[in-house]
């Protein structure tokens, strides 16, 4: 009933979804009145019917099953108010052979994890917590590509959401190599993490949390991270937005797949870098150095031109900061 009446402009009688679920006028109304309690707005007129008038910024199953368009991502769903990551959950999920595509949201993560054993910060209603289950049949050292794909369609996903806000579009841009900011201040992060044996993937996990309506950080954070609503001055119909980048997963995902590689994502990838054509400080444990950001190479490296030579750096080893601050 609410993909349906998500799905229709004006108003849809009473009947007709009636007949449509072989229900009684009674059951129907009860769904509206339940759904009007949830937060929906839904305007019940005499001899029209039902209309909807405003969705609420719910992560429910219900919800995202009803904005859902995609093929097989996000198509098993499973939605908790609170949990410890999201990324244990699929984890959990994968070892029990749940289907690939098959998501965990969150409103709250109580241990949320972050790329190199830090946390990720996930008060409730803030923002997108969520991981989805992947089973690529690649080889275990191509996988470390998702994580640029999935960033890229995050960016691109975004850029779909606020299309009607141009000035916005031009700044969503990716710091290699998967964090995605706008107007340099860090939204969001991922993480991606495998089960395989030597050459045989189990299962990928990849994470994804993103600051939406957060209105300040924690003072060590201020100075690089952002939220959709600081950054836009928008509030961002959560669901809407998961529904679109992961609609642009299943088609970068596709892409990489016939490939195994980058080579038909890397142009795409390098207009989104912020990274590029800037001078970088690449902070190798071994020994840091400075360059030129180019792009990326079809394996996904960050190409970095030095005074003396070329040199390709691999995300698993070192980070890429900007000379002047985090970009
Ligand atoms: C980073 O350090 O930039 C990556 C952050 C990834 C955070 C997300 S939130 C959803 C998922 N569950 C986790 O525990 N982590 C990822």
């Amino acid at each position: 009933i609410l993909k349906m009446l998500r799905e229709t402009n004006g108003y849809i009688s009473g009947q007709e979804i009636c007949e449509k679920f072989g229900v009684s006028r009674t059951a129907v109304w009860k769904v509206i009145r339940q759904l009007q309690e949830e937060g929906y707005k839904v305007e019940a007129v005499r001899n029209r019917g039902y209309h909807m008038v405003e969705i609420p910024d719910l992560l429910t199953k219900e919800e995202l099953e009803s904005c859902m368009h995609t093929e097989w991502a996000g198509r098993k769903i499973v939605c908790c108010q609170v949990t410890d990551s999201t990324n244990l959950r699929v984890k959990q999920l994968g070892d029990e052979g749940a289907p690939a595509g098959t998501l965990v949201v969150a409103e709250e993560q109580t241990a949320g994890r972050g790329r190199r054993g830090r946390s990720w910060d996930s008060p409730a209603g803030t923002g997108i917590f969520m991981s989805i289950l992947l089973r690529p049949e690649v080889a275990p050292d191509k996988a470390s590509m998702l994580t640029l794909v999935m960033a890229c369609s995050v960016a691109e996903g975004l850029k779909q959401s606020l299309r009607q806000e141009e000035s916005i579009c031009s700044k969503i841009q990716i710091k290699w190599p998967n964090d995605i900011v706008i107007n340099g201040k860090k939204i969001c992060g991922i993480l991606t993490e495998m089960s395989a044996q030597f050459d045989y993937i189990n299962h990928i996990v990849i994470g994804i949390g993103i600051n939406v309506h957060n209105e300040s950080f924690p003072e060590e954070l201020q100075d690089h991270a952002g939220s959709l609503l600081l950054e836009c001055g928008k509030r961002v119909h959560r669901a809407d937005l998961i529904e679109a980048f992961l609609e642009e997963f299943e088609r970068l995902y596709a892409i990489y797949l016939q490939t195994e590689d980058l080579s038909a994502l890397q142009e795409e990838y390098d207009q989104l870098l912020v990274n590029r054509g800037r001078q970088v400080r690449v902070l190798d444990p071994k020994e840091p150095f400075e360059g030129k950001a180019m792009g990326i190479t079809k394996k996904g490296e960050l190409i970095v031109d030095t005074w003396e030579s070329r040199k390709l750096v691999s995300s698993g080893e070192v980070s890429v900061r900007g000379i002047y601050g985090y970009v």
